[in-house]
């Protein structure tokens, strides 16, 4: 059974008296473990498709099925718990809370969990350790660099063992060097862990590492196989 399917999906948004239609109808399925890319150009409706899957906004028409129930008319408050409880976020701008620590900043996600703070504390320190801050754990954003932030934000993303995590950009903002560290990061939660991901990116080099490669044209979707 697919993790995530999308089943004849429309998402259309009233400009005035014009309508926009940013997805026209796009199926597809994600199975757990999956690494996926997602290209194409500006306008084309990547952000659109990943804040549906995200439970960040509901489609206009058509299912959405998250590993198993259908979330495609869900009330704002259950989307919001779906979203808290079931999906991982990387943003392009790491989106992290200046006036928390790494730690704090990890243990966000955690807040919805129900753990004691011992071991909401634990855990974030764990997932620290495993995107290499084991050094930076009291550090706040401002003082770290723009890898280092998007490693946090990667720590963040896993912390309440998402379905899927889906990443906008995730090293837009970075060097080609960083850039490179973060997307083998998240390779490697893929690769060792199972990880689902689905990574929306500009840099055809990033795209070609992912086994499935999808293209959005004006709200289309079209799929290749990668590497
Ligand atoms: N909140 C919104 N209100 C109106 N139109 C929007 C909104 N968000 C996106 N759009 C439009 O939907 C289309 C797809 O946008 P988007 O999903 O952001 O594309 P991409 O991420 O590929 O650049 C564009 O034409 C954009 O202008
Ligand atoms: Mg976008």
């Amino acid at each position: 059974m697919p993790i995530v399917e999308l089943n004849n999906v429309w998402k259309t948004y009233r400009m005035g008296a014009a309508d926009v239609h940013a997805l026209h109808g796009v199926s597809m399925a994600v199975d757990k473990g999956d690494l996926v890319s997602v290209m194409g150009p500006s306008g084309s409706g990547k952000s659109t498709l990943l804040n549906l899957l995200g439970c960040l906004d509901r489609p206009t028409q058509g299912a959405y099925v998250l590993d198993g129930r259908d979330v495609s008319e869900l009330s704002d408050n259950d989307l919001s718990e779906v979203r808290s409880r079931r999906i991982g976020f990387i943003f392009q701008s790491y989106n992290l809370i200046p006036q928390l620590n790494v730690i704090e900043n990890i243990e966000v996600p955690l807040f919805y969990q129900g753990l004691s703070e011992h071991e909401s504390y634990e855990k974030a320190v764990e997932l620290a350790k495993r995107v290499g801050l084991e050094n930076r754990l009291k550090h706040h954003p401002p003082q770290l660099s723009g890898g280092q932030r998007q490693r946090v934000g990667v720590a963040r993303a896993l912390a309440n063992n998402p379905a899927i995590v889906l990443a906008d950009e995730p090293t837009g903002n970075l060097d080609s060097h960083t850039g490179e560290e973060i997307l083998e990061l998240l390779l490697s939660f893929n690769r060792d862990h199972g990880t689902t991901l689905m990574i929306v990116t500009h840099d055809p080099e990033v795209a070609k590492r992912a086994e499935r490669m999808v293209h959005m044209i004006d709200g289309e979707l079209t799929e290749e196989n990668g590497s």
